[in-house]
């Protein structure tokens, strides 16, 4: 076996620009055993590789199979999730919500996005001094509310969620985690159970409870507390990143910025699918592991290992991209895995592309001279999501 890369040893610059690191493993090889903050885990970093693994079902996600029945029956309600299951039980998930998630639901959500991101900008625009943090200005409160309204969560205490949600995705300490997992889900639990005993309006949530109490092949209270996390978490932990990575990128390509601006109309869709590509929200993927040996793109992996998959890697693979390292906002992205591969391929891509369309128009409409003011930093810590908490702007 191959000896061990240590990535705990790189600290602050491994998270603030992780690209040659990974292209230094792929230039190695395909698949990589390495220590990372949670523990050994075999690391994918070549694009086919990443592509094939993403969609391999020997890659299991369903942590129950590692368990004895007494520790599954411990596992909190939020698991109960189809990112953290396998085939059959996440296609039947999958389907139940993929049934009320439609293409209609989220493209008449277009005119709400475009108010939000307005009125946010309404705001920025009006603080003194002509300068903003990015991330707190637009980016982290335009996609909790989009999501928030979609569900239906109307009073989301939105402070407590974002902690415990950052705690849940990049933890501090394994008994924060516990701890912040633990609120999320009875703080759900009780929200689903006053909207099942108060309906109002249309909201997917609301959509998601009736599915529950009319269908045959109903959602259980574990899975509808577990859906609804995944939605929230996933709706907004991501799409921040979109914005704020994707930002950064065109603020720091002044030629890009300037062909941006002067035809939106048809670069810029090609632009947001560039800065998912170039550096995308999800670094590497959610935790898979193997149940018995197996060989990922040739590389021999052993039973009970826990594996990453490192879509960012993927994106900068030269075999794949010409020039990856060049944020080319006219490239072809085809074939970019920002948004992941197989039956866990994401669900909200729709909204996260619509989400990404709309704020990145309106900061060019609305913002002339739209500048980087500082570096940007306080980068995420941990493998899954990538993005800064301060991306310091000026108009
Ligand atoms: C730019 C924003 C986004 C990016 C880059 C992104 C990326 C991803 C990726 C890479 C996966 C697969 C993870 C894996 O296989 O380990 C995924 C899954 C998922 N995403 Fe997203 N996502 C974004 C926005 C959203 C939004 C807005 C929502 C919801 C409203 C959402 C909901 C989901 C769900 C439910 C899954 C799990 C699907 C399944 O297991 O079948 N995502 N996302």
């Amino acid at each position: 076996m191959e000896p061990l890369v240590d990535l705990t040893a790189l600290g602050a610059d491994f998270a603030r620009d992780p690209y040659p690191v990974y292209a230094r493993l792929r230039e190695r090889g395909p698949v990589h055993h390495v220590l990372s903050d949670d523990g050994e885990v075999w690391l994918v970093v070549g694009y086919d590789a990443v592509r094939e693994a993403l969609a391999d079902p020997r890659l299991h996600k369903d942590w129950r199979l590692r368990m004895s029945p007494q520790e599954a029956a411990g596992l909190p309600d939020i698991s109960a999730n189809m990112l953290e299951s396998d085939v059959p039980r996440h296609t039947r998930l999958r389907r139940l919500v993929t049934r009320e998630f439609t293409a209609r639901r989220i493209a008449a959500l277009a005119p709400r996005i475009r108010r939000i991101t307005d009125d946010l900008l309404d705001a920025m625009l009006a603080a003194p001094g002509r300068r903003a943090n990015l991330v707190e200005a637009l980016a982290f409160p335009l996609p909790i509310t989009v999501i928030c309204e979609l569900l239906g969560v109307p009073d989301l205490e939105r402070d407590d969620f974002r902690a415990w949600s950052h705690e849940v995705v990049s933890p501090t300490t394994p008994e924060a985690e516990e701890a912040a997992t633990a609120a999320m889900g009875r703080y759900l639990d009780e929200l689903i159970e006053d909207k099942r005993v108060q309906p109002r309006g249309d909201d997917l949530l609301g959509a998601l409870i009736r599915t529950r109490e009319e269908d045959g092949d109903a959602l259980s209270r574990q899975e509808l507390i577990g859906m609804a996390f995944l939605l929230l978490v996933a709706g907004h932990e991501t799409t921040v990143n979109l914005l704020a990575n994707g930002m950064l990128a065109l603020l720091s390509h002044p030629d890009q910025l300037a062909a941006l601006r002067a035809g939106p109309d048809t670069l810029l869709d090609g632009a947001v699918e560039e800065m998912l590509r170039y550096d995308g929200p999800v670094e590497t993927s959610t935790f898979r592991f193997t149940t018995e040996p197996v060989e990922i793109h040739g590389v021999p992996v052993p039973a009970g290992a826990v594996v990453r998959v490192v879509i960012s890697s993927a994106e900068r693979d030269p075999a794949r991209f010409d020039a990856p390292d060049t944020f080319d906002i006219r490239r072809d992205t085809q074939g970019h895995l920002a948004f992941g591969h197989g039956i866990h391929y994401c669900l909200g891509a729709p909204l996260a592309r619509l989400e990404g369309r709309i704020a990145v128009r309106a900061l060019l409409d609305r913002c002339p001279d739209l500048a980087l003011d500082g570096e940007a930093r306080d980068w995420r810590q941990g493998l899954l999501i990538r993005g800064p908490g301060v991306l310091p702007v000026r108009w």
